[in-house]
């Protein structure tokens, strides 16, 4: 069995997800490489790790690999080591082939299998103990997502001092489609060792709340939960909900380069200077809903209501999860679907999808959000969905149009987007419609909201409120319904 790291008890605060901001790219002691990973997670958090003075505890995205502890753009990275078969069972087996479609709303079949279990139990506890080793004395320790719900009561046994934090960046299910899964009663329990437990959307906290008094009985006022502990004290547990974002600024601050301004309009060259660019950005994951825009497009292609001449899509998919069945058969189903329409659709001076299997460094990122008129975000689940924050972000110019699916968490905040239901391919035709044609000052009155809100919440204000709650410096509100 692989041991967690050790490492001086020296950090007043730790935080424990599954991925690091880095994964390891190759090569060995000095001449090791790292490369930045993917994901909402990782963006949210790595300015706030810059900021504070402590460890960040994680993943390399690589088996059977042990690495020292070491230091990545002013962060203290503490690497915890994962088997082959632990990459298999419990990352790719029981977080992403279990919890994730299971919290997803079942949009792919959920599998539930024993030793992934198992395996989940052991990583969660060497994380952990990775944890325990690294906080000092009364240290704050924050656990992120899914793959680490049973971290907080684990740590709570090992180290009754510390003031535990969890943030779940997925959504919660409603009950119903929770309490299929076999070992419910377990996951609830890990979650429910955390002071303060964190939602991205009120709803995702309601059905929390909900389930602790189905499995549990226990007693739920507002946002505090009173847990009973094994000796029988009563604990207050906060549940509630906390809407992670972006640094908006370093965001703006990048779209306002001259460099990146100047690639933005190279970009819209390349594609032969259309009138609209749509753009697409997402991790290739089925709950995107990548398969239902793209028919979209190519239904108003189909139509006559636009044309390619006028028109085109641009999809970053960005890989993931490569080894687990689920992503392989959407990676397949989404090339075939865009090499369809382009053969359909696309004439010798203009394509109608320009589709594209990588990651982007920011500044590209950036350059492209500028580049396009209108963003689509039509994920059919997402706990937030930061993109859609990062489009806004970037255009200071207060143009754009995005398009947003009810399904995300982002679409409780940004009220002035162009809201959909991805499922009612109809009603998505005529919002990238309308989107298309919308007026410019119709453009600008929106994006200057939704600027605005994004703004006024960044990923320094997340952070805040969530660990002024957790230290008991910030008030409890009471604002999540228990019902
Ligand atoms: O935010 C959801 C999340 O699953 C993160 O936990 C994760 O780091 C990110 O998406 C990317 O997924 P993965 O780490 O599996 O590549």
């Amino acid at each position: 069995d692989a041991a967690a790291p050790n490492i001086a008890p020296v950090y007043d605060m730790v935080v424990v997800s599954n991925r690091l901001p880095v994964d390891y790219l190759g090569g060995e002691g000095a001449q090791t490489q790292w490369k930045a990973s993917p994901g909402g997670l990782v963006t949210a958090l790595e300015p706030v790790m810059r900021a504070a003075d402590g460890a960040w505890v994680g993943w390399t995205g690589v088996a059977e690999r042990e690495f020292e502890p070491f230091e990545h753009d002013g962060i203290t990275i503490v690497p915890v080591p994962l088997s082959a078969d632990e990459v298999e069972d419990y990352y790719e087996g029981f977080s992403n082939d279990t919890l994730w479609p299971l919290y997803h709303d079942v949009i792919a079949p959920p599998r539930y299998h024993r030793e992934w279990w198992d395996a989940y139990v052991r990583v969660n506890r060497r994380f952990a103990e990775a944890a325990a080793n690294a906080a000092s004395d009364g240290a704050v320790v924050w656990v992120q997502d899914y793959q680490l719900q049973l971290v907080p009561r684990m740590l709570r046994e090992i180290r009754p001092d510390l003031v535990i934090g969890f943030f779940n960046h997925i959504p919660f299910p409603a009950y119903g489609i929770y309490s299929q899964l076999p070992w419910r009663r377990q996951v609830i329990a890990g979650l429910l060792g955390a002071d303060v437990i964190g939602f991205q959307r009120a709803a995702d906290a309601g059905n929390f709340s909900r389930a602790v008094r189905r499995l549990f009985g226990y007693r739920t006022r507002g946002t505090v939960i009173d847990v009973r502990d094994d000796d029988g004290k009563v604990r207050h547990v906060v549940a509630r909900h906390f809407p992670i974002s972006i640094d908006a600024a370093a965001f703006e601050q990048m779209a306002r380069r001259p460099e990146v301004q100047e690639r933005a309009r190279e970009i819209r060259k390349s594609l032969g200077d259309p009138d609209i660019v749509m753009l697409g950005v997402d991790r290739l994951d089925y709950t995107k809903g990548i398969r239902h825009r793209m028919k979209a497009f190519g239904e108003l292609l189909r139509d006559g209501r636009l044309s390619v001449e006028e028109a085109t899509l641009v999809q970053v998919a960005s890989p993931s999860r490569e080894r687990v069945d689920t992503y392989r058969q959407l990676r397949d189903e989404i090339e075939l679907q865009v090499g369809r329409l382009n053969g359909d659709h696309s004439t010798l001076g203009h394509q109608a999808i320009t589709y594209l299997h990588h990651g982007y460094p920011r500044e590209e990122m950036a350059a492209l959000y500028l580049a396009a008129d209108v963003m689509l975000v039509t994920a059919l689940r997402d706990g937030m969905n930061l993109v859609a924050k990062e489009y806004v972000a970037s255009r200071y110019d207060d143009d754009g149009v995005l398009v947003l699916s009810e399904f995300t968490g982002a679409s409780d905040e940004l009220r002035q987007a162009v809201l959909v239901n991805p499922h009612d391919i109809d009603g998505l035709k005529d919002a990238m419609v309308e989107a298309a044609r919308m007026p410019k000052r119709e453009r600008a009155r929106r994006m200057r909201a939704l600027r605005k809100r994004v703004r006024d919440n960044d990923v320094a204000n997340w952070s805040a409120t969530f660990l002024e709650t957790l230290t008991g410096a910030g008030p409890i509100s009471p604002g999540v319904p228990d019902g």
